[in-house]
């Protein structure tokens, strides 16, 4: 997730029960010009403990794809994923993301160049929107990308099942990656879309058929989702909420991973983004909320922790898990 799942949110993740993790997007040119400066090699950084990892790729021309596909490899990451998802405008009208579902055989190309340029051993992945609108012809591109996909030896596509006009608006449509799974029942199919809770990532599972499922706006503060989810597919109760020095542990290593890569002033103007949703878990979440929003610096972060995660009580579900969330939108931005 653009903006999110960096460094330090994958190693919290994974430190709390997320078997993968993919880094945000990035553009082919960022990645094939990306020098070892201190201020953007982050993007690449892959350590010990981060793995599997896949990083995303997106682009507008197959010729800039296979360049970039092989330096993220030689970074260490383990997967290769390209987007045909990003609705944002800033992608589609560079002809990067979503675009492509309009252009089968652009985006059939991509596919096959990155899939020839890395590593037999490395896996290539695709995510999709279920297509670029409601049209045949939307559906019909999308069927033609996905077959070829698994024919040049695509390991995995994640459905994301609204369209590209859709962005984040109206639900994630499961019927679809039910079809899909019909269609492809010996393929390795990801599902996305409105999984706010374990409770959502389970039902999907059971709903749709897919092979897993990839927690996206609901991860964000949320890294419990990922042992929560496990604990229901093991047949286990939900998992009591982490109690508030439980959340504060995971907040402040959180923070403290973010200072080994960010500048010192993006730190805590980083974590507030996080914190935000964080906050939700705090038995009184709203007025935690409120507080970090109105955080400005580390000092005020700090201050917040130190005030509102003294004292230890049990935590809370998220009064209504998403809500914050859904007001997210991908930006799919250029990082750097
Ligand atoms: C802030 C934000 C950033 C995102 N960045 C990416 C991205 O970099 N790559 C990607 O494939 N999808 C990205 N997405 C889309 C999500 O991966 C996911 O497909 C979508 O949010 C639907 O799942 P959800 O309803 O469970 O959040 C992003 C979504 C949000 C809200």
């Amino acid at each position: 997730m653009s903006g999110y799942s960096d460094w330090p949110m994958r190693a919290i993740a994974r430190k709390l029960g997320a078997p993968y993790s993919i880094c945000e997007v990035m553009i082919d040119s960022f990645v094939s010009t990306l020098k070892d400066r201190a201020k953007t090699r982050h993007h690449l950084l892959v350590t010990d403990n981060d793995h599997p990892v896949g990083a995303q790729l997106m682009g507008a021309a197959p010729d800039e794809f296979p360049s970039a596909a092989r330096k993220l490899v030689e970074a260490g990451f383990d997967v290769i994923d390209i987007n045909f998802g990003c609705p944002a405008k800033k992608a589609s009208g560079r002809c990067r993301g979503g675009f492509h579902l309009g252009q089968p055989d652009v985006a059939i190309e991509i596919l096959r160049r990155v899939r020839d340029a890395v590593p037999s051993e490395t896996p290539v992945t695709v995510k999709m929107r279920r297509g670029l609108d409601e049209t045949h012809q939307s559906r019909d591109n999308f069927f033609r990308i996905i077959e070829s996909a698994f024919e040049l030896g695509i390991a995995a596509v994640t459905v994301h099942a609204r369209t590209v006009e859709q962005k984040y608006v109206g639900p994630s449509r499961w019927s679809f990656l039910k079809e899909v799974r019909q269609l492809f029942p010996n393929r390795t199919l990801l599902g996305s879309g409105d999984l706010f809770t374990a409770a959502d990532c389970v039902r999907m599972l059971q709903e749709t058929g897919v092979d897993g499922v990839t927690a996206a706006r609901g991860s964000i503060g949320n890294p419990w989702i990922f042992s929560q989810a496990a604990a229901l597919l093991r047949g286990e109760p939900m998992p009591p909420p982490p109690t508030v020095h439980e959340q504060r542990e995971v907040i402040c290593a959180h923070f403290r991973l973010a200072e080994q890569i960010l500048p010192r002033d993006q730190v805590s103007k980083q974590l507030r983004k996080f914190c935000i949703h964080y906050s939700a878990w705090h038995p009184v979440a709203e007025a935690v909320r409120t507080a970090f929003i109105a955080v400005r610096n580390a000092h005020d972060w700090h201050q917040v922790i130190a005030r509102e995660y003294a004292f230890e009580q049990p935590g809370r579900y998220p009064a209504n898990p998403g809500n914050a969330g859904q007001t997210l939108e991908g930006s799919c931005v250029e990082p750097g």
